[in-house]
């Protein structure tokens, strides 16, 4: 029996996780799987009812569970409050923090369906299948901030970008193992040319690939990362970079297929894993069912490949998405002329039709 915390969390996270749990719990039915499936507060409703983003009750849940699936975080309710107090920081940082998940896993494979729905054009995109793996427990988001007032009134703000060799090396560790089972090459992405972090993450990346013989290690300046990305990314097979550089290039990398709400991620590196569509909670758009659930629906994917070990389950999802994008259903975000819009629970629903064991 697997225990699985599910958080929904604020805004769209409340339609699409429902939607993902569905997926979730036939998909276990469909190989025989027993999930225990438990709920969990965070940010808007857990601050309400607990006064606080995170409440113990729910970091005991997760680190009692063997994954979790987290909808989103962010909300103009919770805007309002103190930076410290404030979903991002004072819940969702300190949740990857607590379970120990240094490595942030987002694939990007485009479906041939979508071309039309990207910004860029077929010959650029069509053989990408790529993965940034992002540093996610240092770096400038967890580096020491500070607010001063000087004498002569002005504030100084600073965030701290602090990297040990600890820290750049299990990543790296993680980045060189994952392209040693996809295409042998790792670009590692800094900017050594003007940051010491960089230069000592550079230093380590050549040093460990001593240690990797058959994959191929390129440097790249994060500038010129995000040009590549844009010009050829078909050049790339595992990006590694520092937090913040991850969390800029992800976005990014989401749209070549089409839309952020396509892009999952998995969080690694502990006891429990960490799965969330790499999304915000999309304030915005909420509560109006047009959501895409794809990026939570192929979270669960991650979820069973990686912290159920179960290969074939994680690969009948994301069948099931290829599809019903095959049958030309899309969200608003993907819709393009001769293409049939849905909701977010019709796609849900959609995606549960066509799914099989194989
Ligand atoms: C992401 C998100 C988060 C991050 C936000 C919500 C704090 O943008 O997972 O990419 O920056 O890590
Ligand atoms: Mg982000």
């Amino acid at each position: 029996m697997y225990r699985i915390a599910v958080l929904p969390g604020d805004g769209i996270g409340r339609e699409i996780i429902p939607v993902a749990v569905h997926i979730l719990k036939r998909t276990a039915d469909l190989f025989r799987l027993n999930l225990q499936i438990e709920y969990g507060l965070i940010s808007e409703e857990a601050y309400a009812r607990e006064g606080h983003p995170l409440p113990p009750s729910t970091l005991t849940l997760c680190q009692n569970s063997v994954a979790v699936l987290l909808g989103a975080v962010g909300s103009p309710e919770m805007d309002r409050l103190p930076p410290e107090l404030r979903p991002e920081r004072a819940a969702l940082l300190p949740l990857r923090k607590e379970l120990g998940l240094y490595a942030n896993f987002r694939p990007v494979k485009i479906f041939p369906e979508l071309i039309p729905a990207s910004p860029l054009k077929k010959e650029i995109i069509e053989n990408v299948d790529l993965v940034v793996i992002r540093e996610l427990t240092g770096g400038l988001y967890f580096g020491e901030k500070s607010r001063v007032k000087t004498a002569e009134g002005e504030e100084i703000a600073s965030d701290l970008l602090a990297y040990s060799t600890m820290e750049i090396r299990r990543i790296l560790h993680f980045a060189f193992t994952v392209a040693r089972q996809r295409r042998q090459k790792l670009t590692s992405v800094d900017k050594a040319n003007v940051l010491t972090s960089s230069q000592l993450w550079r230093e380590t990346a050549e040093e460990l690939s001593q240690d990797y013989p058959e994959v191929v290690l390129e440097h790249m300046y994060v500038d010129n990362c995000a040009m590549q990305l844009v010009k050829n990314p078909a050049q790339f097979d595992v990006i590694v970079t520092e937090n913040m550089f991850g969390d800029i290039l992800t976005d990014q990398a989401s749209v070549l297929n089409g839309s952020l709400g396509m892009l999952p991620s998995a969080s690694l590196g502990g006891e429990t894993g960490l799965f969330e569509p790499a999304h915000g909670s999309a304030p915005d758009i909420a509560g109006q069912d047009i959501a895409n659930p794809i990026a939570a629906i192929l979270s669960t994917a991650l979820l069973f490949r990686y912290s159920l070990q179960h290969e074939a389950a994680a690969q009948a999802i994301e069948a099931a998405v290829a599809r019903v994008l095959a049958a030309g259903y899309r969200t608003p975000d993907l819709y393009t002329e001769g293409t049939t819009r849905v909701g977010t629970e019709e796609m849900g629903a959609l995606v549960a039709r066509f799914l099989t064991a194989g």
